[in-house]
């Protein structure tokens, strides 16, 4: 943030304006590809004569959860949404920003109407007004795609004029918290906001809103289109359905990799083609820095919604980090705190201070273990969100597992 480049910030806004984007667009599915195909079949049956509660029970049966990372049962979001007075709204949370974390992107760079359909199902099934998409300012080229196909679907007769309103998020970590993305989409400070009320009840404009990951809507789509089977038809160790893992760090391929939610990170290091020549494997992040670290030796557990509590930790929305024998889990520990201390909005002064303080005693050599612990405590009762609660996560970890670190 202290070294903006005045002169490169010209020439982009410049370029913007003149309508250069400088995206490179991939080739993806756009709209006729995907309705010759059988795309948007289901949501215009279910627009001319569906029964919301009839998608909702399949959602329920898929088993499908909420993919921005808390992992909340989709088709109950629904109810609550429902269950409050309109106008509603639907609000995308597209604001990818979870380091390590590329599928929303991946998925958007190929298959952009089965996230559209999605969404377009899902603001049916609530009678939303109008959906907001909210999409980081860092994937050029999903915005181009979306500003091309959100004009086919309004050409096509299959979305209002405004009907879908695009926006773009401007880089911060704590815009893709869902009431601080509602306070930015309002046009105010990303703050986030007590809960409850949760947005659900009071969202945007004051009004009930639905929130969605953009992988969430993807799985909408299929699941109105091949069945909840889709989902629920893929068991492995005890656990249903698929997630898309990001994978990146010390694998031969790094990359999106989609995999029944129940695997390992053996079965993930696998699927990335192993680990990178000269490198052993020896801790991982599971999911996103709040996840923290855990060592090789737990690699037998699945990486799924719930199965990470009694460790500490979380899977989120599945950004796997493979560190090697190369590499610190100290110094990993630090760079993550860094971050949480560039991101924090600055509100409450647990996490705002919290975080700095964290960073000066993370630097020394030898850790002050009840000192951090002391502010661990304290950052994780006292902070309003999610990111000032989690922070402390990998201090932890790191004073669990690499004790001989730090
Ligand atoms: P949360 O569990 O508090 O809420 C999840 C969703 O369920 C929200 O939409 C919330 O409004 C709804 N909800 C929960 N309880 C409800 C109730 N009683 N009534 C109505 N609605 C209710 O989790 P949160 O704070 O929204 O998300 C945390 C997760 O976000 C973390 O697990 C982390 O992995 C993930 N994350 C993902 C990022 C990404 O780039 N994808 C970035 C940062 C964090
Ligand atoms: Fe802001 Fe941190 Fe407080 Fe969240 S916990 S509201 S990011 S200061």
């Amino acid at each position: 943030h202290n070294h903006i480049d005045h002169a490169t910030v010209e020439r982009v806004e410049a370029a913007i304006s003149a309508g250069d984007t400088h995206a490179h667009v991939p080739d993806y599915e756009n709209y006729k590809s995907y309705q010759n195909s059988g795309g948007y079949a289901s949501f215009l049956t279910l627009r001319a004569d569906g029964n919301w509660e009839d998608v909702q029970s399949l959602i329920k049966e898929s088993g499908l959860r909420g993919l921005g990372g808390a992992g909340f049962p989709s088709g109950t979001k629904w109810g609550f949404v429902r269950g409050n007075a309109g106008p509603r709204y639907l609000a995308v949370n597209g604001d990818e920003g979870e380091p390590g974390t590329f599928k929303d992107r991946f998925h958007l760079e190929r298959t952009p109407h089965l996230f559209l359909e999605g969404m377009l199902i899902a603001a049916w099934a609530v009678e939303a007004d109008r959906c907001y998409i909210y999409m980081r300012d860092e994937y050029p080229a999903v915005l181009e795609i979306l500003r091309r196909e959100i004009a086919a679907l309004e050409e096509a007769g299959l979305a209002p004029a405004g009907y879908i309103e695009l926006r773009r998020g401007a880089g911060a970590y704590i815009c893709g918290e869902e009431s601080a993305m509602i306070e930015s989409i309002e046009g105010k400070r990303g703050l986030p906001r007590h809960r409850p009320p949760y947005v659900a009840q009071v969202g945007l404009f004051g009004q009930p809103t639905l929130v969605h990951n953009v992988e969430t809507l993807h799985w909408i789509a299929r699941i109105c289109r091949e069945g909840p089977e889709v989902l629920n038809a893929t068991v492995k160790n005890g656990r249903t359905g698929l997630r898309s893992y990001s994978v990146s760090g010390r694998v031969a391929n790094p990359g999106v990799h989609l995999l029944p939610a129940g695997s390992t990170i053996t079965d993930i290091i696998e699927a990335a083609g192993g680990m990178l020549a000269g490198h052993q494997f020896k801790a991982y992040q599971p999911g996103g820095p709040s996840s923290g670290l855990l060592p090789a030796s737990m690699d037998d557990i699945p990486l799924d919604f719930d199965t990470l509590q009694p460790h500490g930790s979380f899977i989120g929305s599945a950004a796997v980090v493979v560190l090697s024998d190369q590499d610190s889990a100290k110094a990993a520990a630090l760079n993550m705190l860094r971050f949480f201390e560039d991101e924090s909005c600055g509100q409450c002064t647990p996490c705002r201070v919290g975080c700095e303080k964290a960073v000066k005693l993370m630097e020394a050599e030898i850790w002050d273990k009840p000192l951090l612990e002391e502010l661990c405590t304290a950052m994780g009762d006292a902070s309003i969100c999610g990111l000032g609660q989690a922070a402390p996560n990998p201090i932890r970890m790191v004073i669990k597992h690499f004790h001989d670190e730090v």
